[in-house]
């Protein structure tokens, strides 16, 4: 459907308010509202299920009044008044929950913002100037009581989920430089209570996206990387309810996300009156960037919303976010095609012959994308060499890449290639030609991870000589898709080429530069798609989405493992993104068998992948997957933009578990059903589906494994949802999957 985005303003007065109103040309979703009452000096905003009230209270400060479930217009906000001091040793200003606050005046929460000014000074108290509101996009000027430092806080509203993007600007007016030794984008701040419930995601290499739950207590909880990059232990995403009242789909979810592809934190803070804030930004480890005369400094962007329909609605709030208001392209992204990939076939031993026979074999099974992974350039054998030499290996290719090119054209697929552009083996001639270009501290040894540094892409050299090479093949190669790979973390992150007061600009000007260069090849090459790949899911968040179309979640193919971190990756970011491939069985990472049909099943969860080393398959394998690639196909558009229920999940070691996902027409809904083992021979929980037309009558169809006998071939959404289904699954890892088509 294409859609037109261009924001219709209006102004409206709303009982008093002055209120401007947005909305988007071609979709169902009410405008948002942003308005500002004079009188009180109370903004509000609404936008979908959500509000957002703030007030200017006697200090000046920009106090949040209300955030969460859509109030009615005619609730009424006095005029925000700052909230007493708990003691001498808690002061209004700490007491007091505020939209961003800096370090000044006695304060002991998370500030927002701490300067150092050249005089040692390090005082900073923000108070309201001014503000203006343009559409759905809201921006308050505050300023510091004596120096010339201004910051804008900046909202915009999404009018369909009610999702709002949050950034804050600072701004240097004074004479000299400063240094800005921490900054958020903002703080989000609760009702106050004493019985919320954290939940955040953590893992590591291979076992990416678990999902954690904790009480919100009195103290604070850091969420972070100090890695220089997102990195799989903790994703800047979090989700607050009041315990225990919030399930899949009931109750109140508060929740955000930074959109922040460098060092990163989200606090999460209970404070001595019993309020919890949550503020995000740039991690304030080893953090500290100078901010000239006249230069202003943007912060990441910190997401957040609430749904009252539990943390599945929470969830899918989010999904929609992202493909109609972030991902590239949006809302007209393209569906994900179905992608052969390369690495866990032939690893390192890349070559024409060899990728056009699995190529050959790709095409047969319905694959539309036949991807080359690692190996193809430089003299990369193995991983100790290569790296940093972009051009193509002509032992493993003698004639370039185009006759493989043509070749996977001519199968009437397109073309992808594995690249790693931030990284440098030693041993390669660009690390000979310029070893000053990686992050280090001079007379320090270099840590080595997986034989590889850093490049340090705050370099305007290195910056060009990245964009260049990448510019280069694109032009000269017929590429359509890039998978771009990030296989290690900072150390040393030293820049000694600036002066020493600026090094640790290294944090943001890095991610700056690499966000960039993905906006400008993307720019120069609109066809290109790009995933961004970091050793599996180290290098996914709402910042790195903005340009690239879809994320590689975890190097862990296990089908099995997936279904858990697949369930926690759908938390924070849409099945859209999530690239899953079906792999050989018994997999590597658990040495576990799966039949084909299982692996195939965990995958089409997300957007379909093959990895497998074709040339091992049988015949009956490649008709199995001809078939499972074709359901796809037909499932792949409500599986990718639909609304996803989590009916039964597989934490706590549960030995079922159950997706549905309903087409955004709500014409199809999918449901996929994982045994892991039968147990006494209980039957498989019955599966009550949600999320359909109750009055309406779907006929059931199983594409794979069986429905039990005496399911009726149609019925209506009501039966479905409450008399609900039973399938026939019994042994171990077993799966099944049905479809349900509503009746026109
Ligand atoms: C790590 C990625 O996650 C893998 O899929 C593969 O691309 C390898 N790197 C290649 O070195």
């Amino acid at each position: 459907m294409m859609r037109n985005f261009a924001w219709l303003c209006r102004a409206v007065v709303l009982l008093g308010i002055s209120v401007v109103a947005t909305s988007q040309a071609q979709t169902k979703a009410a405008p948002a509202l942003i308005g500002f009452d004079p009188s009180t000096k109370v903004f509000r905003i609404n936008a979908a299920d959500t509000t957002l009230v703030m007030g200017i209270n006697e200090s000046g400060q920009v106090q949040t009044l209300y955030w969460g479930e859509h109030l009615s217009a005619k609730d009424h906000f006095a005029v925000a008044k700052a909230m007493p001091g708990a003691s001498s040793f808690d002061l209004p200003v700490t007491t007091t929950p505020q939209e961003f606050v800096a370090w000044g005046g006695g304060l002991f929460v998370e500030p927002d913002l701490k300067i150092t000014f050249p005089d040692g000074n390090r005082d900073l108290v923000l108070k309201y100037v001014s503000h203006t509101i343009d559409a759905n996009r809201l921006s308050i000027v505050m300023k510091d009581i004596s120096r010339e430092v201004y910051v804008t806080l900046q909202y915009e509203a999404d009018a369909e989920t009610g999702i709002l993007r949050r950034s804050a600007v600072v701004e240097n007016r004074t004479e000299a430089p400063f240094t800005i030794e921490q900054i958020a984008a903002g703080t989000w701040n609760l009702p106050r209570g004493t019985d919320y419930r954290l939940r955040y995601l953590t893992g590591r290499w291979a076992g990416e996206w678990s999902l954690q739950e904790q009480p919100v207590n009195p103290g604070k909880v850091v969420l972070e990387s100090r890695r220089g990059t997102t990195g799989a232990q903790n994703n800047p995403w979090f989700a607050i309810d009041r315990s225990g009242s919030a399930d899949q789909d009931e109750g109140g979810v508060w929740f955000g996300a930074l959109g922040w592809s460098g060092s990163w934190q989200i606090s999460v803070e209970q404070d001595a009156l019993q309020q919890v804030r949550i503020t995000g930004g740039p991690n304030a480890f080893d953090f500290g960037y100078l901010l000239k005369k006249g230069e202003r400094f943007q912060t990441p962007c910190f997401y957040g919303g609430y749904s009252a329909h539990g943390i599945g609605g929470a969830s899918r709030l989010l999904h929609r976010f992202e493909v109609n208001s972030l991902l590239p392209h949006h809302p007209d992204s393209k569906l994900r095609p179905v992608l052969y990939n390369s690495w866990e076939a032939t690893g390192f031993d890349v070559d024409e012959a060899g990728q056009m026979s699995l190529a050959e074999k790709a095409a047969k099974i319905g694959v539309e994308r036949f991807v080359m992974d690692d190996g193809w350039f430089g003299q990369r054998k193995n991983d100790h060499a290569g790296l940093g030499d972009w051009y193509v290996n002509p032992q493993k290719f003698p004639h370039g890449l185009k006759p493989l090119i043509d070749k996977v054209h001519s199968l009437k697929m397109d073309f992808g290639l594995w690249v790693e552009p931030e990284m440098v083996n030693p041993d390669s001639d660009l690390y000979r030609k310029h070893p000053d270009w990686v992050l280090e501290f001079p007379g320090r040894p270099h840590t080595e991870a997986r034989h590889q540094l850093v490049l340090n892409l705050a370099r305007p050299d290195v910056r060009a000589y990245v964009y260049g090479f990448l510019d280069k093949l694109l032009k000269e190669n017929d590429i359509s898709f890039l998978k771009w790979d990030y296989n290690r973390n900072w150390s040393e992150p030293g820049w000694p080429a600036v002066p020493q007061e600026q090094e640790k600009n290294v944090y943001i000007d890095f991610i700056r530069n690499y966000y960039s260069i993905l906006d400008e090849l993307r720019h120069e090459h609109p066809k290109v798609e790009i995933e961004s790949c970091s050793g599996g899911g180290s290098r996914v968040d709402l910042g790195v989405m903005q340009y690239t179309d879809e994320v590689w979640p975890s190097d862990n193919t296990d089908a099995y493992d997936r279904l858990l971190i697949q369930n926690g990756f759908t938390y924070a970011y849409t099945p859209a993104t999530m690239m899953a491939w079906v792999t050989d069985s018994p997999n590597w990472v658990n040495n576990r068998a799966l039949s084909l049909e299982y692996r195939f099943l965990s995958s089409m969860q997300g957007s379909l992948g093959i990895g497998a080393n074709l040339n091992q398959w049988k015949p009956e394998d490649f008709a199995t997957a001809r078939q499972m690639v074709e359901r796809y196909k037909s499932i792949r558009e409500t599986v990718q933009r639909g609304a996803l229920y989590r009916l039964l999940t597989p934490e706590h070691n549960s030995e079922q578990s159950i997706t549905e996902t309903v087409s955004r027409d709500g014409d199809q809904a999918v449901v996929f059903a994982f045994l892991h083992s039968s147990q006494e021979n209980y039957p498989f929980p019955r599966i009550f589906l949600r999320g359909l037309d109750e009055g309406a009558t779907y006929s059931i169809s199983a594409f794979a494994g069986k429905l039990a006998e005496g399911t009726p071939t149609q019925a209506s959404g009501s039966y479905w949802e409450h008399h609900g289904i039973d399938v026939d699954l019994h042994g171990d890892f077993q799966a099944m999957a049905f479809t349900l088509k509503r009746s026109r």
